[in-house]
């Protein structure tokens, strides 16, 4: 399929699979393909492990924007690197996953992020995911896709990724972590989880990969003419 150059904005609740949709739309259109939630959840570790945020969740947020101006977090060749260290794997952790929410509301953060994100999507042909891509980040993206799926099958499909990688997690503690992440996420200030105005739905609860793949061509095709 020629698909023109255009920025593909992919929003929605944790765990509907964005991810993995993106990265195969990626693949098919030759499309650079960005994970924003990656960006938080470096972020996230990195006040871990200086000690920017407690067990209870408290931020000292100016130190944190201070410290944030010599941090060199990027995508790399294996995933997500601070510097020359490669973080994919932790930032994956319940311990990441349950302080990452706190961390995205704070503006500095945000700011920081938004700033990384915008400099890949200069040349387009660009697939982002997120919760504020088509709102905030590129409120220009041509097509924006809205994602959502029942909670209960979210943390389903969440428990088995976590526990293919050798985790073992309770059902319950996932479909809590993903509920809370769902209300902070929705509820913050600056730059909530929204569907923008334009954005199609996507409830994928009972599809596939494969019946998503159906329904993005032909939305593509009618909306682009290929
Ligand atoms: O997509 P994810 O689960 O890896 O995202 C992790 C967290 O990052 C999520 O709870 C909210 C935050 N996030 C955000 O606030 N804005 C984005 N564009 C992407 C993620």
């Amino acid at each position: 399929m020629q698909v023109p150059d255009i920025i593909i904005a992919i929003d929605g609740y944790s765990s509907t699979g964005k991810s993995s949709f993106a990265k195969i739309i990626a693949k098919e259109f030759s499309f650079l393909y960005l994970d924003s939630g990656a960006l938080y959840r470096g972020v996230t570790l990195f006040a871990i492990e200086n000690g920017y945020i407690s067990d209870d969740c408290t931020i000292d947020v100016p130190g944190l924007d201070k410290a944030l101006t010599g941090l060199d977090l990027h995508f790399g060749e294996d995933g997500t690197y601070i510097g020359e260290r490669c973080i994919e794997k932790e930032i994956r952790s319940l311990e990441v996953a349950g302080k990452v929410s706190p961390i995205a509301t704070v503006a500095e953060v945000r700011s920081f992020v938004d700033m990384k994100l915008r400099e890949f999507g200069k040349e387009r042909r660009v697939v982002m995911d997120g919760r504020d891509i088509g709102t905030t980040v590129f409120p220009d993206a041509e097509l924006k896709i809205f994602m959502t799926a029942d909670p209960m099958i979210r943390a389903e499909r969440r428990a088995a990724e976590m526990r293919a990688k050798g985790d073992d997690v309770k059902i319950e503690d996932v479909l809590k972590n993903l509920q809370e992440r769902d209300y902070i996420d929705s509820h913050r200030e600056v730059s909530p989880l929204t569907q923008a105005a334009d954005a199609i739905v996507l409830d994928n609860s009972h599809m596939t990969m494969d019946d998503q793949m159906v329904w993005l061509r032909n939305v593509v095709s009618e909306r682009f003419g290929c």
